[in-house]
């Protein structure tokens, strides 16, 4: 382990440590060109609802210049803006913007894989097999008697095999879309080029970044055929070649080594899916990344025992290195809290529980408006996953009811990239603003009171005894808050002697008795 990072010290009060932070997916935000897409200046005329909602920072999904084969994780050059999304000078003016309201940015990092536009892999086809310019990339000869077979058994997260073949016969990997081949990380030129993306973002006075399948920059060295069933979306496991090798916590260490260079506690969240909570936790020791998601309660039902078993082994595995959990109900890879559970109240009480958890907490775009997600209808359909396996992430992806009376809810003043649902005029923002009950308030309150209550901070943990099927946890301060959330499907009468500080829906509580009802969640002072 190389010496400990400016930040490592987790008595030293660090912004990000208990940040909440809005994911901005820049395509559906905001569009001001009329294109139909959202892009920069959207997301910087948008910058004063994020500050009135209440969060510390946005992460910027990518707009770097792409044949948007995956959307804008198929990085054409990491180092520039697409014109779809607007210029180099239109991010540089969100910075200011952003900074003046007291909100911080990020970007994505796209490191393990480029797009097939990338200089690099057009020079990749242009050269022989064997070429340094093949040695930036994984290309391979195929298996069976003339090479026709993929070198190896390893299938693509968008399904179908994760080799293509070009047209001298070899093979190169990609992971995920054929439009993004991976990059070959033994390469020493790789990470001297990621360094240097690094840096050009950060002396734009970004304040860090958001790592794209950041366990999965190394392949094992033989590529060896993989031995277990795909477990899902990007999840490594020990036994999987493609993710989760020992060198790539280097990486991580080199760029924590830059982060720190950099005034200002600039910060990186890892995207590690891993089944294991203690691999997990190896990425946030502290010499590496000072973020990682905590992804268990996206695949959690909505179930106490699963919810607590999640959030036990997340708090578990970062005590031991000393990190923190980075908490997430939603992004634009999952389907949404509101669909995945089943109602609104639900997501309504699982986001009031999840914000009174110890460490940060990644709210995604809509999600604040209780947006469910929208049916794709066939024709419409943009995610390439759609193709080869028959399940996208189209739904969860529609671009944000701004204002009820507007046309595309004031999304675009041309056709939207993907559509809007149905009835969403009631969800827009500015039908919520003023609605005491709305799910935009509750958001807009909890992040409040949030801010104003260390103990809803970085910190302690305590489970409380409840009734099965409910959930119960004390942060201790002054004052302590106690969360109870409601799983059971039933009313119950729960005698807790205290005062009220937010609830997920009405309660009925007279300071001594509180009448919760199924699938809510409350704050309460306890005496
Ligand atoms: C994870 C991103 O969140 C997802 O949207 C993308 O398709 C893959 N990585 C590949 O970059």
């Amino acid at each position: 382990m190389g010496s400990p990072g400016k930040q490592a010290d987790p008595s030293r009060p660090v912004w990000w440590r208990e940040a909440v932070v809005y994911q901005v997916y820049v395509r559906s935000f905001q569009d001001t060109g009329g294109d139909g897409v959202g892009d920069l200046p959207g997301v910087r005329a948008r910058l004063p609802y994020l500050a009135a909602l209440g969060v510390d920072a946005l992460w910027l999904t990518p707009f770097y210049p792409s044949p948007m084969a995956d959307h804008g994780y198929d990085v054409a050059d990491p180092r520039d803006v697409d014109p779809l999304f607007g210029s180099l000078a239109d991010l540089d003016a969100l910075v200011v913007d952003a900074h003046k309201l007291g909100l911080r940015l990020l970007v994505d990092l796209v490191p393990n894989h480029t797009s097939d536009a990338h200089v690099w892999f057009v020079e990749a086809l242009a050269a022989p097999p064997g070429s340094p310019a093949r040695a930036r990339y994984l290309f391979r000869e195929g298996r069976g008697p003339d090479g026709g077979e993929p070198p190896n058994n390893w299938q693509s997260e968008f399904g179908g095999p994760a080799w293509a073949r070009v047209s001298d016969g070899q093979w190169y990997l990609h992971l995920f879309a054929p439009g993004q081949p991976d990059l070959n990380w033994r390469n020493p030129e790789i990470g001297d080029d990621a360094e240097r993306t690094v840096r050009f973002w950060l002396d734009r006075g970004v304040d860090g970044f958001r790592i794209d399948v950041a366990h999965g920059l190394h392949k094992a060295e033989d590529l060896p055929d993989q031995t277990i069933e795909r477990t899902g979306l990007m999840i490594g496991t020990e036994s999987s070649g493609k993710y989760d090798q020992p060198e790539v916590h280097d990486v991580y260490r080199r760029w924590r080594r830059v982060l720190d260079s950099y005034d200002g506690d600039r910060t990186a969240v890892g995207e590690v899916w891993l089944s294991d909570p203690e691999r997990w936790a190896d990425y946030l020791r502290p010499d590496e990344l000072p973020l990682s998601f905590t992804f268990s309660l996206t695949l959690a039902a909505w179930s106490a025992a699963e919810w607590r078993r999640a959030i036990e082994e997340a708090l578990h595995a970062v005590r031991r290195t000393g990190g923190t959990a980075t908490w997430v109900l939603g992004n634009h890879d999952v389907t949404r809290p509101v669909t995945r559970y089943g109602s609104l109240d639900r997501a309504r009480a699982a986001g009031l529980a999840t914000l009174a958890l110890p460490g940060a907490y990644f709210l995604y775009q809509g999600d604040e408006l209780g947006l469910p997600d929208v049916e794709v209808p066939p024709e419409a359909r943009q995610d390439p996953m759609w193709l080869r396996t028959g399940h996208g992430r189209d739904g969860c992806r529609a671009p944000i009811p701004w204002n009820a009376a507007e046309p595309h809810l004031g999304f675009t003043t041309g056709e939207p990239w993907l559509p809007q649902g149905p009835g969403w005029a009631a969800l827009a923002a500015d039908s919520q603003v003023d609605d005491p009950l709305s799910t935009l308030v509750l958001y807009r309150g909890a992040l409040a009171i949030r801010r104003r209550l260390p103990a809803l901070g970085a910190g302690e943990l305590r489970w409380r005894d409840a009734p099965e099927g409910c959930l119960a946890f004390d942060r201790p301060g002054e004052p302590a808050v106690t969360t109870v959330v409601n799983l059971t499907g039933e009313q119950l009468a729960l005698p807790l002697p205290g005062r009220l500080i937010l609830a997920s829906a009405p309660v009925g509580y007279d300071g001594q008795t509180l009448s919760l009802p199924a699938d809510t969640a409350v704050w309460l002072a306890l005496e």
